[in-house]
């Protein structure tokens, strides 16, 4: 059913228009009617760039026409970093650490410098979270501390500038620069192309917002400058927004609508990351497995199989184009040394040939994140989430016969609108049916804007949340401590890490399935059965022999160095010998 055309629509295009004032305070940027009548006459006229050359106008083409100081008549040159220093914080998901990079690479290619040390920085970026209240309550308190350090610095040198970035900065946008007069800048998640320009602005003493969100802003020619590679992993964006609407949820009004980012940009990223040595990618959206570039004409494969077994959505899906199954393939086609993951999915959107994909490409992590929320038909259908307990858990039983490997891993929400006891006991008793070995549970936050904030009683008692989610936790773990300890005797192929943040005599690293292993530091084999030894390192695969197992990780012995070649290999023996 097409719940989302029955929606006063969220976002209208609306064009930039040129306010007559050099730089206006963003307290001034509410549009009144009278600059509407103005915008409307403008708008079938010339436009003010068609006078003015070499200006820089923000390639982003409006969505919601809010809050946004264009100023696109300052010049380019103004808007250079001038070896100015930078300083990041990022909170929240990975898709806010892959929106640092991609700010990042925006800010260096004006000259900006990074630095890791806040005391040195002139300016501060926090890439902050809005997903629940404590999120938003840790970024306040930091701009307490933040603006204090300002005031301090203000007696010095020059001024430290403050901006928000991300979804918080899209959720609350003047109410931040109002409540906290010392932040500089807020740019929301598709407005990193006009940072430059808008610390320009801050530069000249003025505060400046730019929180417009795109229908197609997808940042495909920025390639992010990955900061600090962690162990050899990064992660690539290859979506933005999200049309689900899931009545809890904030992200739909703080990153805008879904759109994908080509595959031809994905596939460079991809490429140049296996050029330098990255050995694991995640790819990263909201709603990755409903990935569709329609900039591409090909059309894959029937769209109906998900929604004739009990999956529904709200929103008009698209047509044509590369779909999620076709971006997986041509990515793990790059580098077969290089493993692929991906993170979210939502669990309408699987259909088969995505999951024999992931069974049959050694590259591909038999490791799917498989969101919940909840075991209850009912909490599932008032959360607007489009399946029922036992479409979930038909997905799960097709998942493990198509991958009988395969790792789960989820996310609850304890304490929703109307949750009940009989509910809560739904969920402990689907996390028990699934076994997942990872988990990320957490307690209801009412969110403002949000179809439940306006519909749905947020009725159960705070501790009645905190309460339900021990329990969550407390089965989460039993569960996991049952998977992982099936793997005791096992031998794993692990990427590793790094040395293991409790003991320097350990290292760190994961198994296919996503499952953290330590294990000693030591020389091993350089291949099986092989005489020769060598030292382990950060980025290597080794095969460790698992001998124990607790909710949260393994211990084990490596036995020597491998590669993801030579396991397809030993699999494929394996095969061919049965
Ligand atoms: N797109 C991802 C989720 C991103 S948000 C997905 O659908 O899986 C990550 C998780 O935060 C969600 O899966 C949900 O479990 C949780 N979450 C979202 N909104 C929440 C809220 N208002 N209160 C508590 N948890 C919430
Ligand atoms: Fe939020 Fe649902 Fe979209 Fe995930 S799928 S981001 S939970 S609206
Ligand atoms: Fe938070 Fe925005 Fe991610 S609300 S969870 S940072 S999409």
């Amino acid at each position: 059913m097409d719940y989302f055309r029955t929606l006063r629509p969220l976002f209208t295009i609306s064009q930039h228009w040129i306010r007559p004032r050099y730089c206006s305070n963003v307290a001034k940027s509410s549009v009144t009617s009278r600059e509407r009548k103005f915008k409307s006459h403008i708008s079938s006229g010339p436009n003010f760039q068609d006078f003015l050359k070499g200006v820089s106008v923000p390639k982003t083409p409006a969505a919601d026409g809010q809050d946004c100081d264009t100023h696109s008549y300052l010049s380019e040159e103004l808007h250079m970093g001038n070896s100015r220093k930078v300083y990041f914080e990022t909170y929240g998901c990975q898709m806010n650490v892959s929106d640092t990079e991609i700010a990042w690479s925006i800010l260096q290619r004006k000259g900006y410098q990074r630095t890791a040390d806040l005391s040195e920085a002139d300016v501060v970026l926090l890439v902050t979270c809005s997903i629940r209240d404590k999120a938003e309550q840790t970024i306040w308190n930091r701009l307490q501390q933040l603006t204090a350090m300002k005031k301090r610095r203000l007696k010095t040198r020059t001024p430290m500038k403050i901006g928000i970035l991300g979804c918080m900065a899209e959720r609350l946008k003047v109410e931040i620069l109002e409540r906290e007069k010392l932040v500089d800048v807020l740019a929301g998640p598709d407005a990193y192309r006009d940072l430059p320009r808008l610390l320009t602005v801050a530069e000249g003493g003025q505060q400046a917002s730019n929180v417009l969100l795109s229908l197609e802003e997808t940042y495909a020619d920025v390639m992010p400058v990955q900061h600090a590679p962690q162990g050899h992993s990064a992660f690539v964006s290859i979506m933005r927004g999200c049309d689900n609407m899931c009545s809890y949820c904030i992200v739909p009004f703080t990153r805008g609508r879904e759109r994908s980012r080509p595959v031809s940009s994905i596939l460079e990223e991809v490429r140049m990351l296996s050029d330098q040595g990255v050995k694991e990618v995640t790819l990263l959206g909201q709603n990755v497995n409903s990935y569709r570039d329609t900039s591409e004409e090909q059309f894959c494969g029937s769209d109906l199989t998900q929604l004739s077994r009990g999956f529904k959505t709200v929103y008009r899906t698209k047509q044509g184009g590369l779909r999620f199954s076709d971006l997986l393939d041509r990515v793990s086609c790059i580098d077969p040394d290089m493993r692929i993951r991906f993170t979210s999915p939502h669990p309408k959107d699987f259909p088969d040939e995505v999951l024999h994909l992931i069974a049959e490409r050694r590259n591909i992590c038999q490791q799917i994140h498989l969101p919940a929320q909840s075991g209850s038909s009912k909490i599932l259908k008032a959360m607007r989430r489009g399946y029922t307990r036992e479409a979930y858990l038909d997905l799960v039983r097709n998942i493990k016969t198509i991958i009988p490997e395969v790792s789960l891993s989820s996310d609850f929400i304890s304490g929703f609108c109307g949750e009940t006891e009989d509910d809560h006991q739904q969920t402990l008793s689907l996390i028990r049916e699934v076994g997942y070995n990872v988990g990320f549970l957490f307690a209801y936050s009412m969110r403002k804007k949000t179809h439940a904030f306006h519909r749905l009683q947020d009725d159960v008692p705070a501790e009645v949340k905190q309460r339900r989610l021990e329990e969550c936790i407390s089965v989460f773990r039993e569960e996991a401590a049952k998977v992982n300890a099936a793997l005791v005797g096992s031998t794993e192929l692990v990427l590793v890490e790094g040395e293991s943040k409790r003991s320097a005599k350990d290292l760190c690293g994961r198994t296919d399935g996503n499952v953290k292993v330590i294990f000693p530091k030591e020389d091993v084999a350089v291949q099986p059965e092989d005489s020769d030894m060598a030292p382990v390192n950060a980025g290597d695969y080794v095969l460790v022999k698992i001998s124990s197992a607790n909710s949260q990780s393994l211990r084990g012995r490596a036995i020597s160095h491998s590669s993801l070649g030579d396991r397809a290999k030993h699999y494929e023996t394996v095969q061919t010998a049965v």
